[in-house]
């Protein structure tokens, strides 16, 4: 190794793998920009990476996968705690003893004929009493240059350990090994993948999985899986949330959390650019993170938030100048794309990037493809990886070790239907309650069927390393020990016409529910009494360069009595599942949204009041 590394749990570790995997030989990165253009460079040799037109995409690569791993396995993907009743069910679970035989199995010799990296990274500012140390031991070098962007790596965290520091081990092995002069092929990985958690442990095992979320550790396994473990142990939240600050043309500022499932938007909404009547008068927004915050209440009532990572893997499809000019701008450059699309003059498109697409592109499966072939040309869930350094509207606060103080969560799905575009929750329980009910259309991110509603509590469904159930109950014991917890309001982008039209312009238009969620949060804003909590009236939006009328509005707004019925039904449905350890106050806060939906009107829309009501038009 080319640094000294004194600490010997890390050292007895790394030996114990380097044994049981057998590789050709064990490298230790330091994070330096030396090592990651080295490894690049070896990756381009190897047929992994292809290097782009530096003139186009300075410093950046393109990565194919193999066509049978390009997303999350959340059926291969286990929470082994020594209890069954602990992982829940919505969690898979095998009996850790028998977990770490199979696995053992299969990382015996698996490294054989490959390099294996020793990756050790800090998820959080390096330092901060906030951040969790990992160290993640890979066979693939993908791995490697990718944690270098979307963690702080290297010889650094190292020396944060010292000698006795703790870590939590993630090993990580493609299932490939090559015999001997075998040729290594551009994505290994294998048919049989496992993606496990031992949460009492705090350790981590992927074996099979070269794609991002099943084999870059520090972010789903490590920042959300573990983490939400060890915070529901300390009394913190671990979650799948971006985090935005507000700035208002006085300058007040305001941070916010929003939880979205996977491909839903929260990078475009995370770097939102606010329409141009609202950046005329002073607005602005900056981000903190676009996936996953780590939220700490503190003495003085109030949240403080870190973004654990360092970087964005963002969904590039629907990614463009016009969507997010943020993100085309952070992955301008110094990038990683995998499964996109590659242009004749080297550089990168996708669906959505461009209203005309090219006229000839290669496919993300390496085939000649234009736009009449039928196909799409990069992946469904193709990815950028990039420094968050690079994001424009990064904000100034991203990397203070104390975190920001958070003033609301906003929890969000994709539904086409049923769930209106904005309301705020009645108080703490009831938000917990909205957010624990979450559904959405699946997406891409993860295999299977795509546009069936799931319940995606929190959005963490995918992310909670043990029983959901329990997991309510901590978000309400959090808001229970505070006095002034954040508001919680939910979003709904999605909602269709009758046409199967998006309603809501969504993007940059979303700052004008964004605005009255801020002034909301400081007392500002009215609101009216809907039965699932308080809702902006019409006039209550800034409607400012926008052509929106009451009627459309109301559409968006309207809550059907016939719908929500069987809306409520299927809350049950999640209920009766994690009936054992449901806390009491979701049945009640069920009774009451009921008996709400039976005292208003059966379609229960915007009231709109004449003027002779209020005079609200004079
Ligand atoms: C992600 C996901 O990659 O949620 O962020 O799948
Ligand atoms: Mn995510």
């Amino acid at each position: 190794m080319s640094y000294e590394v004194k600490n010997k749990q890390l050292l007895k570790w790394v030996e114990e793998v380097t044994q049981l995997c057998e590789p050709d030989n064990v490298y230790w990165c330091d994070g330096s920009q030396e090592e990651y253009d080295r490894l690049c460079n070896q990756l381009v040799q190897s047929g992994t990476f292809r290097k782009l037109n530096p003139e186009k995409r300075p410093n950046s690569y393109l990565a194919w996968s193999d066509p049978g791993d390009v997303a999350r396995v959340e059926d291969r993907t286990f929470i082994c705690s020594i209890s069954k009743h602990d992982a829940g069910p919505t969690n898979n679970w095998v009996p850790p003893k028998e977990m770490k035989k199979t696995l053992t199995g299969l990382f015996k010799g698996s490294m054989k004929g490959r390099t294996m990296y020793v990756i050790p990274f800090s998820m959080g500012p390096l330092g901060s009493d906030i951040a969790k140390i990992g160290v993640e031991i890979s066979d693939s070098a993908y791995v490697a240059v990718n944690m270098k962007i979307m963690t702080r790596m290297g010889k650094a965290v190292v020396d944060i350990l010292g000698e006795n520091g703790e870590f939590v081990p993630c090993l990580h092995s493609v299932g490939a090994p090559l015999a001997p002069g075998q040729k290594d092929v551009a994505w290994p990985c294998n048919k049989e993948k496992y993606i496990v958690h031992f949460p009492e442990e705090r350790s981590i095992w992927s074996y099979g999985s070269g794609y991002g979320g099943n084999a870059l550790l520090g972010k789903k396994c490590l920042a959300l899986r573990i983490a939400s473990k060890i915070a529901n142990d300390e009394g913190w939240l671990a979650e799948h949330m971006l985090i935005l600050g507000v700035e208002s043309p006085e300058g007040e500022k305001t941070y916010v959390g929003a939880a979205f499932p996977s491909a839903c938007g929260k990078t475009n909404f995370a770097m939102i650019v606010p329409p141009p009547a609202f950046r005329e008068k002073g607005w602005k927004v900056t981000t903190i993170g676009d996936d996953i915050a780590w939220i700490k209440p503190n003495a003085d009532g109030k949240y403080y938030a870190i973004n654990p990572e360092n970087g964005l893997f963002g969904v590039a499809p629907g990614t463009s100048a016009k969507s997010n000019p943020n993100a085309m701008a952070s992955c301008a450059k110094n990038t990683i794309f995998t499964n996109v699309a590659l242009t004749p003059d080297g550089d990168v498109w996708w669906e959505g990037m461009t209203d005309t697409p090219p006229a000839q592109l290669t496919d993300w499966q390496g085939n000649a493809w234009t736009p009449d072939c039928g196909r799409v040309a990069a992946h469904p869930n193709s990815r950028f990886t990039a420094p968050a350094s690079q994001v424009p509207c990064i904000d100034p606060a991203w990397e203070d070790p104390k975190g920001v103080p958070m003033e609301a969560f906003i929890f969000g799905g994709r539904r086409s239907n049923v769930v209106p575009l904005i309301y705020q929750s009645f108080n703490w329980s009831y938000g917990v309650y909205l957010a624990a009910t979450m559904g959405s259309e699946t997406t891409a991110a993860a295999v299977g069927a795509i546009g069936n509603v799931r319940r995606d509590p929190f959005a963490m469904l995918p992310f909670t390393g043990y029983h959901m159930a329990d997991y309510f109950a901590h978000w309400l014991q959090v808001g229970r020990s505070n006095p002034n917890p954040p508001r919680i309001f939910s979003v709904n982008w999605f909602r269709k016409d009758a046409n199967g039209k998006f309603i809501w312009p969504g993007f940059g238009e979303n700052m004008r529910v964004l605005k009255w969620i801020v002034e909301r949060v400081h007392g500002r804003a009215c609101a009216t009494e809907s039965p699932l909590g308080w809702m902006p009236r019409y006039e209550d939006i800034d409607w400012t360069g926008l052509d929106m009328s009451r009627e459309k509005f109301s559409d968006m707004m309207s809550i059907d009595r016939d719908v929500w019925k069987e809306e409520i039904i299927s809350h049950e449905e999640l209920f009766v599942k994690l009936f054992d350890r449901l806390p009491k106050e979701f049945l009640h806060i069920r009774e009451l949204i009921l008996s709400g939906l039976w005292r208003s009107p059966e379609h229960w829309e915007q009231h709109i009041p004449t003027p002779d009501e209020d005079g609200y038009n004079d």
